[in-house]
């Protein structure tokens, strides 16, 4: 099994890098066939988006900034499951996290990732961990992941060493490995909440009617997700009532 981690801070081998190692050293405790790899964002070329709107138009191929987004893109195909981890920079993600959701928002459009499992780790000197987890986490579903564990960690400042409090950190620390490491061995396809599968349906029907030589529309046909048949990303028992609700809800004109 092969686990990329996807480090989203400036500061190299920092808090958020730490964090990370040791949810590697914990995995390994129980399944030492568990492979690592780590992108520090900070150590790769991957150029500021500068919103010329051409991945989402004409496809990523076409994205005029040469530089790691694409080996990246199949480092995430390829593993089995991905760790996002930002520090909280001003109550946000770190920019330079949000600059790899920008360079790779054009998945939003087109949803590679579904069915693909995720962590989010988000480590923070005092407040911030509840909104950061959940932007990044909500952004990360919008391209396919399914975040099954979240972590949010507090790094005392040095001269504030608390052992109790720092204790009580890497057992939170500890419990999410756990859940992430459960819905990693569990091989059946996660089931869509209801809004996933309505998502899917309102995307189903915005890109039926794009025109023919946009990426998306190129994408969406060829994954045959275009045909009304079609319930979801991948292929997932739908109960009939969620079908239909889900069906009606998306012909109404909003
Ligand atoms: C520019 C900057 C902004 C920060 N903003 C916040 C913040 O809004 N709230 C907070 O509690 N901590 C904040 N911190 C502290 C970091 O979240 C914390 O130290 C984190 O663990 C740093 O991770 P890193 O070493 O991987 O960069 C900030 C730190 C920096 C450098």
């Amino acid at each position: 099994m092969k686990i990329l981690a996807i480090i989203g801070s400036p500061r190299t081998n920092g808090n958020t890098y730490r964090a990370v190692n040791q949810i590697e050293r914990e995995l390994n405790k129980k399944n030492e066939e568990i492979e690592f790899e780590y992108v520090q964002l900070n150590r790769i070329s991957l150029e500021l988006c500068k919103g010329c709107y051409v991945c989402i138009a004409k496809g990523e191929d076409k994205c005029p900034l040469k530089d790691d987004r694409e080996s990246l893109e199949i480092k995430m195909k390829q593993a089995d499951a991905v760790i996002f981890a930002s520090p909280v920079y001003t109550y946000n993600v770190s920019w330079i996290m949000k600059n790899f959701l920008d360079r790779f928002a054009y998945r939003c459009h087109r949803p590679e990732f579904h069915g693909k499992k995720a962590m989010v780790v988000v480590t923070t000197g005092a407040v911030g961990i509840r909104f950061v987890t959940l932007i990044l986490s909500f952004m990360l579903g919008a391209m396919g992941f399914i975040t099954c564990a979240k972590a949010g960690i507090t790094f005392a400042p040095p001269h504030e060493t608390d052992e109790k409090k720092s204790k009580k950190e890497t057992n939170k620390l500890i419990r999410q490995t756990e859940v992430f490491y459960k819905n990693l061995i569990d091989a059946k396809p996660v089931k869509p909440s209801f809004v996933k599968l309505l998502t899917f349906k309102m995307q189903q029907k915005a890109f039926s009617k794009a025109p023919q030589n946009l990426a998306d529309f190129k994408y969406w046909r060829d994954k045959g997700w275009l045909e009304k048949t079609e319930d979801y990303y991948y292929k997932v028992p739908v109960r009939k009532v969620n079908k239909i609700i889900v069906s009606l809800i998306s012909k109404l004109k909003v």
